[in-house]
């Protein structure tokens, strides 16, 4: 159970309250959510079961899990796992801004005064906000601040345990939200966007961003789930761990988008504002609960949003440490506080990219800010890349022992459900990429290394029964936690 909340911590974020409404409003609505369920349920939750596979089968990092698992070709399979290192630092440096704006949300929600809180007031307070390059970064170190003290003090165990109040609280916050919603005068439009899926508005680059979304929302292809799965007992069937995670995000994800349209269509609000959606849209929300109330609402709510946010970052920085650590490189101390201080000066012109400054705030990038640059080379480009590794390596390299040890249950359904997510990934991945030649050139080259690579293992590993002495090894290292968690909660 604490295992669920804590992987729930991780995955339940900015990804669900932040991202998911403006993706969806830049992607038209109820097709866009329909394929987004999609992705979640055939490819997420398949690829979910073989990331945490991954990480209890190994009980490591996850460069070094790759390496551990992958056999003859084990060095090869690592850069998988670095490919998540470096996607785990370009997403810190822009998910720390948006995590430093629900800070300032907090501070500032403190000052407004509800009466005059029209969607005009917001949407200025917001645009002045972001362009102010000074607030911007000092927010942001706040925010990576918190994150490194908390990664230092390894309260992380005790931060996991409040998820047990934050967890329902957050759904609590959502569902009055929804209320609130639902009572507002244009709710049916805000409904209708939503969820009636008007299929003209479907093109390659929605089915990617809608996959991209899955991955970013579950926190998928980078080594998170995977580092939680190293630390997850035994007798917890992965299949039912999987769906439950999976399962809560996606409602926290659908509801939110519950909880906004129909406040932003009742306010006449686009719902293509990008990046600022929630930040504009709640407190709009809010002033509906009046000035009493509603004060005391918005602060309860970016408060809780700062906690998933803070959540879900450590998930992100936690690999990245456990990877240098593992290796004895460097003492988790020094690499937190490397860590920290590299995302702060990556995070910088991500901090700039919303009016701060006009090199990155213009399309300069592949035509995109620098932040939506990033988060492109992230959510559409190396989680993918990852899941598809992810699942190939357990498809094709991973014995047949070891998968079936680990998923004794659902192992029927599960296995081809894997293969198909995997190249339903790589499908859409590579049309969208067929846009735009340069893209396309690299998409086609690292998805034919992965598919090479995982041929020449499965040639030499696959179905090569586990040597007796690793099997042993296996089943006594599980022996040995079951007589340790006794132990636990028996003291
Ligand atoms: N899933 C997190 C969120 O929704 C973000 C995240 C992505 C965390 C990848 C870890 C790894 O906010």
């Amino acid at each position: 159970m604490v295992f669920i909340l804590a992987a729930t911590g991780s995955a339940v974020g900015l990804g669900n309250i932040w991202r998911f409404p403006y993706i969806t409003g830049m992607n038209g609505g109820g097709a866009f959510v329909l394929i987004y369920l999609l992705c979640v349920f055939a490819i997420g939750l398949p690829i979910m079961v073989a990331e945490l596979l991954i990480g209890r089968a190994s009980k490591q990092s996850p460069a070094l899990a790759f390496k551990k698992l992958g056999g003859k070709n084990g060095d090869y399979w690592q850069y998988i796992g670095w490919f998540g290192i470096i996607a785990a630092f370009l997403l810190s440096s822009y998910y720390s801004v948006i995590g430093g704006w629900t800070l300032y949300y907090i501070y500032q929600s403190f000052n407004w005064h509800m009466s005059d809180l029209t969607k005009d007031h917001a949407l200025n307070a917001f645009s002045t906000f972001t362009a102010d390059p000074a607030t911007q970064i000092f927010w942001t170190l706040i925010f990576i601040l918190i994150g490194v003290i908390i990664v230092l003090k390894g309260v992380k165990g005790g931060l996991e345990a409040f998820n047990k109040i934050f967890i329902p609280a957050l759904l609590l916050m959502i569902v009055l939200l929804v209320i609130n919603a639902l009572t507002c005068k244009g709710a049916w439009d805000g409904l209708m966007f939503l969820f009636y899926p008007d299929f003209s508005k479907i093109s390659g680059e929605t089915v990617l961003a809608a996959m991209g979304q899955a991955f970013f929302s579950l926190s998928l292809g980078m080594g998170a789930i995977l580092t939680y799965g190293s630390y997850l007992h035994d007798k917890e069937s992965l299949m039912n761990t999987s769906f439950v995670i999976v399962l809560l995000d996606t409602l926290v994800a659908v509801l939110v988008g519950i909880a906004i349209f129909p406040v932003l269509f009742a306010f006449g609000m686009s719902p293509e504002s990008g990046p600022g959606l929630t930040f504009i849209t709640m407190p709009v929300a809010f002033s509906n609960f009046g000035t009493v109330l509603g004060p005391i609402l918005i602060t309860v709510f970016f408060m809780i949003l700062a906690f998933a946010a803070l959540t879900s970052s450590i998930s992100i920085l936690e690999p990245v440490v456990a990877h240098f650590v593992d290796k004895e490189i460097l003492s988790r101390k020094v690499a937190t506080i490397m860590l920290g201080f590299l995302i702060f000066i990556l995070s910088i012109p991500s901090a700039l990219s919303n009016g701060g400054h006009d090199i990155f705030s213009s399309k300069n990038f592949l035509g995109r800010s620098f932040m939506d640059f990033a988060d492109f080379i992230v959510s559409d480009n190396l989680l993918p890349l990852g899941g598809f590794g992810i699942a190939l390596f357990v498809f094709f390299v991973l014995s047949r022992e070891v998968r079936r040890y680990e998923v004794p249950k659902y192992y029927g359904i599960w296995k081809p459900l894997l293969l198909i997510a995997a190249f339903a990934v790589a499908f859409v991945y590579l049309h969208k990429a067929a846009s735009d030649i340069p893209w396309l050139i690299v998409a086609v080259i690292l998805v034919m290394i992965i598919i090479d690579l995982a041929v020449i293992s499965s040639k030499q590993e696959s179905d090569k029964p586990l040597e007796p002495h690793e099997l042993q090894e296996i089943k006594e290292a599980r022996k040995l936690e079951h007589e340790n968690s006794n132990q636990d909660n028996s003291t």
